[in-house]
């Protein structure tokens, strides 16, 4: 018989949530939204009730636009996009808007996972999609070097994962001196570490992971790639009207919004994004160390293409992943079932994992070898 691990009698007073996404929100964020969800207005109508076009909800939008550009450093060349259908919906917009400019339809994408393939057979629909670099080989374990000419010269972008949620890589040295604007998915490391947006053209993001509810894109666009959309785009997928309309050609998900500006604040108010980076990369190296001191624990990405953000690993006998899973939930640290196309385990550690949560979890680690090793 196994000893048992020592179950709590009640149901942990606070759990720890290391879902990939909805994920967990900063506390103070997520306090603040139910203090001011009401209280907002001042006059009776909460957050969700008041009108787009308003002064209040106009103060929202320019709070969050003011403190994006500051804190990500975004230039004055980048247009900032809020838009609906989340960052699957940037899959199709990206080409509508950008293919039109290679003569031949052909974009550059490279497939570092399921997200990175999503997108290249969404921007296949439009011309054509060349898969320009690939780890799919080694089970997406790393990050494909992308010589600049393997990218096809008349490639209206090359378009890359710069987080890869389900396999746990990230980008840390983007394609140099590619002759196509450089398009970035960043849904799973948006806000969690400085990006140099002047090398990109185009950077999108679902705002579920660390910017706020699903179902809406942050996106940013380099000025001179607006104005042309593909013949027959939806208009609200074109990027002209959303700069011409301040993304509020049609109603735009107010409450999301009204999240991301807390949580804009939360970042300015911990001293920036640098100082934001800082504790994601202290609390993975934790996690990272912990996972490493024993083979009972095998990360499966590279070393030097570990993400940050999502830290992917396998139990050396998987027969145990299953326990493994369901006891740290009742441990109250929810979430770590790796994505169902790979299995395994991964801790989702975004901006609004506290690094008590991430104590617990390598303490976790720690026990649970004890008991099973
Ligand atoms: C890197 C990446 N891209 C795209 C998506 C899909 O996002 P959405 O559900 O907002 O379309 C996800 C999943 O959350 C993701 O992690």
């Amino acid at each position: 018989m196994r000893e048992r691990l020592p179950l709590p009698a009640a149901p942990p007073r606070y759990a720890y949530n290391f879902c990939a996404g909805p994920a967990t929100l900063p506390r103070p964020v997520a306090e603040r939204i139910r203090e001011e969800f009401l209280a907002h207005a001042g006059d009776g109508a909460s957050v969700v009730e008041i009108s787009h076009k308003g002064a209040r909800f106009a103060h929202i939008l320019d709070t969050v636009e003011t403190l994006f550009r500051s804190l990500c450093a975004l230039p004055r060349s980048h247009h900032l996009f809020f838009m609906h259908g989340g960052a699957r919906m940037q899959c199709s917009a990206v080409p509508l808007n950008l293919i039109g400019r290679s003569a031949t339809r052909t974009a550059g994408y490279v497939e570092t996972g399921l997200f990175a393939r999503q997108a290249a057979r969404e921007g296949a629909r439009y011309g054509t999609a060349r898969t320009v670099a690939s780890s799919a080989a080694t089970s997406f374990d790393r990050i494909p070097a992308v010589p600049a000419r393997d990218c096809p010269s008349d490639a209206a972008f090359l378009h890359l994962t710069s987080n890869n949620t389900v396999y746990g890589t990230r980008w840390t040295d983007f394609p140099h001196d590619v002759p196509a604007p450089l398009v970035a998915d960043a849904t799973s490391d948006i806000l969690s570490r400085r990006l140099d947006h002047d090398r990109f053209g185009v950077v999108y993001a679902g705002f579920q992971k660390n910017l706020g509810p699903a179902g809406m894109a942050l996106v940013t666009v380099r000025d001179d790639l607006i104005g042309h959309a593909l013949p027959g785009t939806p208009r609200l997928l074109d990027y002209a009207v959303q700069a011409d309309t301040r993304s509020l050609d049609n109603t735009p998900n107010t409450f999301a919004l009204f999240v991301l500006s807390l949580v804009l604040e939360w970042v300015r108010d911990q001293g920036g994004l640098a100082v934001v980076e800082r504790h994601n990369e202290a609390k993975a190296a934790l996690l990272y160390g912990a996972l490493d001191r024993s083979a009972f624990y095998r990360p499966t990405a590279r070393a030097e293409h570990r993400s940050v953000t999502n830290i992917v690993f396998r139990l050396a006998d998987e027969s145990l992943t299953g326990e493994f899973v369901a006891l740290a939930e009742s441990e109250g640290l929810l979430g770590l079932a790796g994505h169902r196309t790979v299995g395994g385990v991964r801790a989702s550690v975004y901006n609004g994992m506290s690094e008590d949560g991430v104590r617990a979890l390598a303490g976790f680690l720690r026990e649970f070898e004890r008991l099973r090793g």
